[in-house]
């Protein structure tokens, strides 16, 4: 996924130091070309010779014995770099950075390189909230010096609080976003397109409801990649533990089927493409009660009544707009989501098989079926959800192309 790129890891000396490890091995893992850069702080928390074997190149931590072998320069890296990720990032380096000293072979080549830095802070709590260092990251964020947040909770001093290196994945993913978003074609500028995603809540009383273990991943991912290619997105969506994509024209929480309903019908005029991953729910509770269901000794049956079929709603409005739902399926997937794709009116359908490891809710990957409204099928292999979200708009730009 990034071969051909050359990252250049800076290692400044906190005990997140040892975390940089496994950053660095995940990147070789997704095929880049890992330089590491360390501060002298950094190798007293881990030996060089680590990262030199994780990253096959040799590491660079003094300014003036450069290894015999070692035939590039300083300059020459920072000129080389792709990007570069400083993991972890001190208190510090970040006041070093803001203020233009370059005393080290890390902050040399940093202040050389064009490439966009990522930096990842990992420190105290008090230091991170302390105003001088959130006034440097301020600055440089002002610069276009990317951040990635860390992480809140009981740090190595044992203080609690903001300051803890972000979770190793969530950096990678952080890389991994950051060269898709730079190579992307902005094929779909001035597309207005309508993304449901996450689960519905059919609430029985104040305290209980009905929904799914839909995380929302799936429609968040389109949502993403849609505006990374430069579409006007309103993503509509249930509850989820997610972040609100950035740069997305409109944003909608929704909570139960009807509200959903009631939104996308709403949205429908100004939207030219609804792509509906949201898991919604068939049935809500006949009647709600305002008052919390006492326990009794015998059992309890709540009777539900059928929601609308959204997506056969929209279906019958359709017009000129392309309609693209999923299919959640345990079985007989492809004519359950043939069905779907006629009775509902859609343009394709993408199916996910809920069976598969790697498929389906919550996971970063999913495994999918395209079926046409004509019945041709595209069969894809595990991809992550960002790269099924690019295939889903690659059919969706081509069917608007060809209108
Ligand atoms: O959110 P994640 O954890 O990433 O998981 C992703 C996902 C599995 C939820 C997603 O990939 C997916 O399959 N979403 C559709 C789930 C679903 O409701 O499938 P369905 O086969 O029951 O419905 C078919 C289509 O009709 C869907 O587009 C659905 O949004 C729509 N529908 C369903 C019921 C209903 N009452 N109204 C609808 O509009």
């Amino acid at each position: 996924m990034l071969s051909n790129k050359t990252i250049v890891v800076g290692v400044t000396g906190g005990i997140a130091a040892y975390k940089a490890c496994d950053v660095v091995s995940k990147l070789k893992k997704l095929n880049a070309n890992i330089h590491v850069v360390m501060t002298e702080s950094a190798c007293e928390f881990v030996n060089p010779m680590t990262f030199q074997t994780l990253s096959n190149n040799f590491v660079i931590n003094d300014m003036f014995k450069e290894p015999k072998t070692w035939e590039v320069e300083h300059i020459e890296l920072a000129k080389k770099a792709d990007a570069f990720l400083i993991v972890p990032a001190t208190a510090n380096f970040i006041g070093k950075l803001a203020s233009g000293i370059a005393d080290d072979m890390l902050t040399t080549t940093v202040m050389a390189t064009r490439a966009q830095v990522i930096v990842a802070p990992a420190m105290n709590t008090n230091m991170y909230t302390n105003k001088i260092v959130q006034d440097n990251i301020h600055k440089l964020s002002d610069l276009g010096y990317m951040f990635i947040e860390p992480a809140s909770g009981r740090l190595a001093c044992g203080d609690i609080g903001p300051g803890k290196l972000a979770d190793v994945d969530d950096i990678i993913k952080h890389v991994v976003t950051f060269f898709e978003e730079k190579s992307t074609d902005k094929d779909l500028v001035g597309r207005k397109i309508m993304i449901s995603a996450g689960p519905t809540i059919e609430a029985i009383d104040p305290v209980r409801y009905i929904t799914n273990r839909s995380s929302g991943k799936m429609g968040y991912a389109i949502a993403k990649r849609a505006v990374a290619r430069g579409a006007q997105v309103t993503l509509v969506s249930g509850k989820t533990d997610l972040d609100i994509p950035k740069g997305l024209a409109k944003f909608i929480a929704i909570e139960s089927a009807d509200d959903l309903y009631k939104n996308l019908v709403s949205e429908f005029d100004s939207n030219e493409v609804v792509i509906q991953s949201a898991a919604v729910a068939d049935y809500k509770p006949k009647s709600y009660s305002d008052k919390k269901i006492k326990k009794k000794d015998s059992d309890l049956c709540i009777e539900l009544s059928r929601n609308k079929d959204i997506a056969h709603e929209l279906g019958k409005i359709k017009g000129d707009k392309v309609l693209v739902g999923f299919a959640a399926e345990t079985n007989d997937v492809l004519e359950n989501a043939a069905k779907k794709v006629k009775k509902k009116n859609l343009d394709f359908i993408v199916a996910n098989d809920l069976t598969k490891q790697g498929a389906g809710f919550a996971t970063e990957t999913n495994i999918v079926k395209i079926i046409d409204a004509d019945g041709r099928i595209n069969e894809y292999p595990k991809l992550l959800k960002s790269e099924v979200g690019d295939k889903i708009l690659d059919k969706v730009r081509d069917i608007l192309e060809n209108k």
